[in-house]
């Protein structure tokens, strides 16, 4: 399968690095959000982080003007019509995911594969609306999606095999490294693990029993992570944290799970982590400044 169009879905934090990731690769794509200033937004962020690495002698400005010139701001579904691959990276919400994905199957062309970027929603479930649930995979990049190796690719139930190939192929062309799970479980292998390390950072601050920068330290000092987990909740986002966790909470029913009331308090408030700049930490200055959450 020849990738030379690609078409990514939603210009969040994830589906922003998924574009630049492709069109890094010579992929022309678009991106494409509910609202097109969305995507410009995204795309001059996908600017500064070049030009940073311009300023650090990484890249030239040559390239980066031939990787923005691959990129192409949309609002919608109908780009998706020109498209070879198309990858969903909306808001983790499995009802407005099987609408999307209702939009997207009536103008893509035929045998096109639509992956989808969620965490824990079910592929099975997402894809249970869709005239052709065969060509539905999940294949869930991991944030930084430019910079992290790791794509998890996840069947539903009805996901054709062909299409879980197709997918590895397109995952190793982009040069990631895939793992495939044998079937669906909720938020695959990493993420189901991680869910609960990061759940627990979050009772640890709610019982008092350190402050946001000690376990952060606790993490990094005493287990080699490269980022402590709330700093790392913050830059999933604690939104997408919290509903990734309520899903797993809600499907498994194991206690592991359960979401902190602080989560939600949190997210009422719009602390939502580094996107919103406040979240565990406050990120309007130089360096993050670590919260007092009650
Ligand atoms: N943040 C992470 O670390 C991470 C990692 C892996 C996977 N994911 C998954 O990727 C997906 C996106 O997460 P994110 O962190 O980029 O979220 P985000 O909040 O940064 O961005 C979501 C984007 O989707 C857009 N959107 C919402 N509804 C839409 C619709 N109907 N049509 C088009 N665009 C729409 C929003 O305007 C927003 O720009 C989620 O399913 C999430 O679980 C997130």
């Amino acid at each position: 399968m020849e990738v030379k169009k690609g078409f990514v879905l939603g210009a969040g934090i994830m589906g922003t690095g998924i574009a630049q990731l492709m069109a890094q690769k010579g992929i022309d794509v678009t991106l494409s959000d509910v609202d097109q200033s969305i995507v410009e937004r995204s795309l001059q962020n996908i600017e500064k982080g070049l030009q940073r690495r311009v300023d650090k002698g990484k890249m030239t400005e040559d390239q980066v003007k031939d990787i923005l010139g691959r990129i192409t701001p949309s609002q919608g579904v109908k780009d998706a019509a020109q498209a070879d691959f198309v990858v969903e990276a909306i808001i983790e919400d499995v009802k407005i995911k099987q609408d999307t994905f209702d939009e997207l199957e009536s103008v893509v062309k035929e045998g096109v594969i639509l992956a989808s970027n969620t965490t824990a929603c079910s592929i099975s479930e997402i894809s249970s609306k869709a005239k052709d649930p065969g060509r539905i995979v999940g294949m869930h990049f991991f944030n930084p999606a430019v910079v992290m190796k790791l794509v998890e690719i996840m069947p539903g139930l009805a996901t054709r095999p062909e299409v879980v190939d197709q997918t590895r192929e397109f995952t190793e062309f982009l040069g990631k490294e895939p793992v495939v799970t044998a079937k669906e479980g909720i938020a695959g292998i990493a993420s189901r693990v991680l869910a609960a390390l990061l759940n627990e950072a979050v009772w640890v601050l709610e019982e008092g029993i350190g402050t946001v920068e000690d376990i952060d330290k606790a993490l990094k000092m005493g287990s080699n992570q490269p980022m402590g987990p709330l700093e790392l909740i913050d830059l999933i986002g604690i939104d997408t944290h919290l509903a990734k966790t309520r899903t797993l909470y809600n499907k498994l029913g194991d206690a592991r799970y359960r979401p902190c009331y602080l989560l939600e308090k949190m997210v009422h408030a719009g602390y939502l982590g580094r996107k919103s700049k406040k979240g565990f930490y406050d990120y309007t200055g130089e360096t993050p400044v670590p919260m007092r959450i009650k």
